[in-house]
This record gives structure tokens, sequence and C-alpha cells, in this order.
């Protein structure tokens, strides 16, 4: 076969992983994408990791039915603690997390070999990235703060407002200073680079913001070097979507995080309870 036609799929609880779905648009424009955001049952930050883990593997089955080659979890929370579970169940569908690209960002990044994550509460409790970046550097020192605030100012594209400056200075006001603070601050939460301007304010211009975005698109243009998987196609291949609350607002908020209006003609409700659920 030349080239592989098929869609990738990408997942997150919410809106944020259209930040991973515009790196992965600049760096493989010739292939599809299919996008779900769990908009009704957003945020995934705060749930425990059983209902996570639930959720998160109701929705990629829907991306495997709608046909994707591999899954991209464009979710920093899902991936910290489904995706293990997600690769056992979707196999042999390739699935790639976003935690593994930060941790390598992270460590390239850093030249004092300290590194502060800001991440959701799910994702710092259950520590995937002090293991990801142990792996790495096991020298490394990563402290970790959960920033959920952060999400949801984002979600109302809240990006610079005296609020959000105000909720970055409470979170991060005293992380950076001394001789000892971290010199990168990794962005471990897809919601978070449309903040990036306003924690520069806060941060200072020397330290080094890492989000995965970037690594991940590298990390599945890799994977579909090596499987063959890649697509085929000259030309661009854009993207569909699917959204578990209002299309309306996926599409108006959506655009805040992917760069470029979403149509909201593309934007598809799916209901992702398993059909045996009560309805209220
Ligand atoms: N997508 C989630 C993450 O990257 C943030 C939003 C949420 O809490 O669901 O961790």
């Amino acid at each position: 076969m030349d080239g592989d036609p098929r869609p990738i799929g990408v997942f997150d609880s919410g809106m944020g992983g259209l930040t991973v779905l515009r790196a992965m648009e600049a760096r493989l424009p010739a292939e599809r994408f299919v996008y779900l955001g769990d908009t009704a049952r957003l945020p995934y930050g705060t749930k425990s990791a059983e209902t996570v883990q639930a959720y998160a593997l109701q929705a990629t089955r829907l991306l495997i039915e709608a046909g994707v080659k591999m899954v991209v979890i464009a979710c920093n929370t899902a991936s910290a603690v489904a995706l293990d579970a997600l690769k056992g169940a979707l196999a042999p569908v390739p699935v790639i997390g976003v935690i593994e690209p930060g941790a390598r960002a992270c460590v390239a990044a850093t030249r004092n070999n300290r590194i502060a994550v800001i991440a959701t509460e799910g994702t710092v409790k259950g520590g995937a990235y002090v293991r990801a970046i142990g792996a790495l550097s096991p020298d490394a020192i990563v402290v970790q703060r959960p920033c959920q605030v952060f999400v949801a100012l984002a979600e109302e594209g809240w990006t610079d407002t005296t609020v959000t400056i105000a909720a970055a200075h409470h979170y991060l006001g005293a992380l950076f200073d001394g001789p000892d603070a971290p010199d990168t601050l990794v962005l471990g939460c897809t919601h978070f680079p449309v903040l990036a301007a306003t924690l520069r304010l806060i941060i200072g211009e020397r330290v080094a913001l890492v989000d995965s975005a970037a690594t991940t698109a590298s990390a599945v243009a890799k994977a579909l070097a090596e499987s063959g998987m890649a697509s085929g196609e000259r030309k661009s291949g854009g993207a569909r979507f699917f959204a578990t609350d209002s299309p309306e607002r996926f599409a108006r908020v959506g655009a805040i995080f992917l760069g470029r209006p979403i149509d909201v003609a593309s934007v598809e409700l799916v209901d992702l309870r398993p059909k045996e659920s009560p309805s209220f």
C-alpha cells in the first residue's frame, strides 16, 4: 500500500488537546485527524484514576470505531493514569501519550537539573512526570504543583485577565525564587499553553517553558515512519471533530486552542455513556 490513508485519532477530556492537534497539523500536514473532546465530563483532572480510565476507554473505543490507525492521548491526566490500560485495550492500534514526550523535552531543556511541573491534581497525584523524568535523568530534582484553576481560566478564554495573573502569582510566585530554583517549567496540562504569555510575566525570561505538543507531534511522526503508516497523500489532510457536549461551544472556545476557526458543521455531538446507563 502506498501510505496509510486512515486518520489519526486524538483524544482529550475537552478542548485543551487541540493544542496538540495544532502541533500535529503543523508537523504532519498530509495526515487526516479525528479529534474527540469529552467536554460533557470535563474536568478529568479532579477525578479518580478509576473514573478517568473508564471515561478514556469509552472515548478511545469510539475513535477505533471511526477507523483510526493510531490514537494520541492529548490529555496529560488520561496519559498519566490510563495509558497502559489503553495500550492493552486498543491493541493492535498504537497509542501515544503526552507525558513521555514532555519529559524528554524538559530533560533536554534544563541546565541545572531542576524542573518544575504544573498540571492537574490527578496528574500530580499519579506522579507520572516524576517517574518519566527520573527514568531519563535519575539525578533530576522535580517539583510539582497542581494548578486546577488554570483549566477553567483557559476554557473561558481568560488567557491574560487580571484574574489569570493573580492565579499565576498564587501558584508560581515563590517557585522560581532563589539560587536553587528550577530553570525549566513543564506545562503538564494541555490547557496551559494558551496561558504561556501570562505565565512568562510571573516566571521571568530565563526559565525554559516546555509544552509537550511539539514533542508529541515528533513522537507521532517517528511512530508513523517506523511502522510504515504515514499517509501517502500530498494534499492537506484536515480534521473532523467529535464532542460530548455543545458543538457550538466546542467550535467557539476550541478555536482559542487550535489557533484557527473551527466550522461548527465539522463538530459532531456524540454520547459516550454505556447504553445501559439510566437516563435522567
Ligand atoms: N486535558 C486535561 C489535562 O491535560 C486538563 C483538563 C481536565 O482536567 O480535564 O490534564
